[in-house]
């Protein structure tokens, strides 16, 4: 399970590289028809010779009421970066990017944020309360909102405002997991929070709705209320089943397309107010300091920003001839229109492949297929939206918010694709 670059993402690495340094590496892909990827067949006998799992019988349906992955798929997890945060409570883990395909995150390796651990809450004791400036204040148990009509499902990605954070004075971390992987998409179940609201009757002052969670930290934010009316959801649904207790069972709110940290999990409270709150969230933490010792407030959505997942360093290039580079895009502000790819530190750039639904505020799924000779890479992808608004360098974004910020990181990737596949984050300048 432990490959040589999941060690190397506990300590700190930086490699600085001069865009021009890089011999031969201008090529743009080589995206013609792909050549035989499997070897002629020859006498082999794993397929002439019959092996024990074809002559004996395995366990039956008994021996799994609750499925899991395959043991052989045991390096498929969560990891966490130990210096990163102090303790196991106030913690932190990455989702797997790199061992991931299409745009559903599994519920068993979605990232976990949590600033008090994971609470445990019988649902049958679990209330959600509606108040403050509401015409009627209201008290939700769990059956309360699952028989309620209006029930929708939809796929959003959830991302932490400071996955990258640890990226903006330089790389650092060996791998998309640890680069980019606070961060997944899930598919949610629930109610429209405006159908709550409605019920309870915001009054016309009522202007910011906090939610809030019932662990220990209870995590509040304040949310505007036209952000609340427009597509939040109540839910507690996620890929078919039941939330994960790590992802706020029995209860969380969806914020489509803003910071992860308003996401409030274990939710058991919403009020509405006339002015925001000013939480230790939205004034000490999860703003973004820039050079000037100003602070940017209320940066909520996540721009668009992409990462190419293979090759990087935690998933080598392996073979020379024929492969596929894959990709995750996404914005906060709708849907990706276009992801490009360059092999050559952006010198050049053809635009990849979009596979799967294109879901607005939802990952998208990127391929570029190309035949590699085993010269050195520099891959980068870069996001455009519906929008029209184009992902940024680091150097550009460094530019506009300096380097002291931890938050909104949504600068190009580079990765370094050395001639024997090993590969590296890195930055050009
Ligand atoms: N809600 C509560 N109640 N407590 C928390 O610690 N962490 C927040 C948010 N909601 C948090 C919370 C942060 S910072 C993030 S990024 C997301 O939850 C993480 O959601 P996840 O654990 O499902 O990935
Ligand atoms: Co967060």
């Amino acid at each position: 399970m432990t490959s040589k670059v999941d060690d190397s993402a506990q300590g700190s690495r930086r490699a600085f590289l001069r865009g021009a340094a890089v011999a031969g590496a201008t090529a743009a892909l080589a995206n013609k028809a792909v050549a035989q990827a499997a070897a002629p067949a020859k006498p082999d006998p794993l397929i002439t010779d019959i092996q024990d799992w074809n002559r004996t019988l395995g366990p039956g349906v008994d021996a799994a009421p609750y499925g899991k992955p395959s043991p052989f798929e045991k390096h498929v997890v969560r990891r966490n970066v130990p210096w990163l945060t102090a303790d196991a409570i106030s913690s932190i883990n990455f989702t797997p990017l790199h061992e991931l395909d299409g745009v559903i995150t599994p519920n068993g390796v979605c990232f976990e944020r949590h600033h008090s651990g994971v609470a445990e809450i019988d649902p049958a004791k679990h209330r959600l309360m509606i108040n403050g400036l509401v015409d009627k204040p209201l008290i939700f148990t769990m059956e309360d909102l699952k028989r309620m009509p209006g029930r929708i499902n939809r796929p959003y990605f959830l991302e932490c405002a400071a996955n990258g954070g640890m990226e903006w004075r330089g790389a650092q971390l060996n791998g998309c997991q640890f680069t980019h992987g606070m961060i997944h998409n899930v598919w949610y179940t629930g109610i429209p929070l405006k159908t709550l609201l409605d019920e309870a009757g915001v009054k016309t002052n009522g202007k910011w709705i906090m939610p809030e969670g019932a662990d220990s930290a209870a995590m509040t934010r304040s949310i505007p209320i036209e952000k609340a009316m427009k597509d939040c959801i109540v839910a507690w649904g996620m890929n078919g089943e039941a939330l994960r207790a790590e992802q706020g069972y029995p209860l969380r709110i969806v914020v489509p397309g803003w910071e992860g940290n308003m996401w409030v999990k274990w939710l058991r409270r919403i009020e509405v107010g006339d002015q925001p709150w000013h939480h230790r969230e939205e004034t000490s933490k999860y703003t973004d300091l820039l050079a000037d010792g100003r602070s940017r407030r209320f940066t909520w959505i996540m721009d668009a920003k992409s990462v190419v997942t293979n090759p990087s360093p935690q998933a080598p290039l392996r073979h020379k001839g024929p492969n596929v580079l894959t990709g995750l895009a996404w914005s906060g502000r709708g849907s990706i229109r276009r992801v490009d790819v360059s092999v050559d530190g952006g010198r050049n750039w053809q635009t990849a492949r979009i596979d799967g639904p294109v879901s607005p505020l939802s990952l998208t799924r990127f391929y570029v297929d190309f035949d590699w000779d085993g010269r050195e890479l520099l891959i980068q992808s870069r996001a455009m939206d519906d929008t029209g608004y184009v992902q940024p360098t680091k150097d550009e974004l460094r530019k506009l918010r300096g380097t002291n910020s931890i938050y909104h990181n949504n600068g190009i990737q580079t990765w370094l694709v050395r001639g024997n596949g090993e590969t590296e984050n890195v930055e050009i300048s």
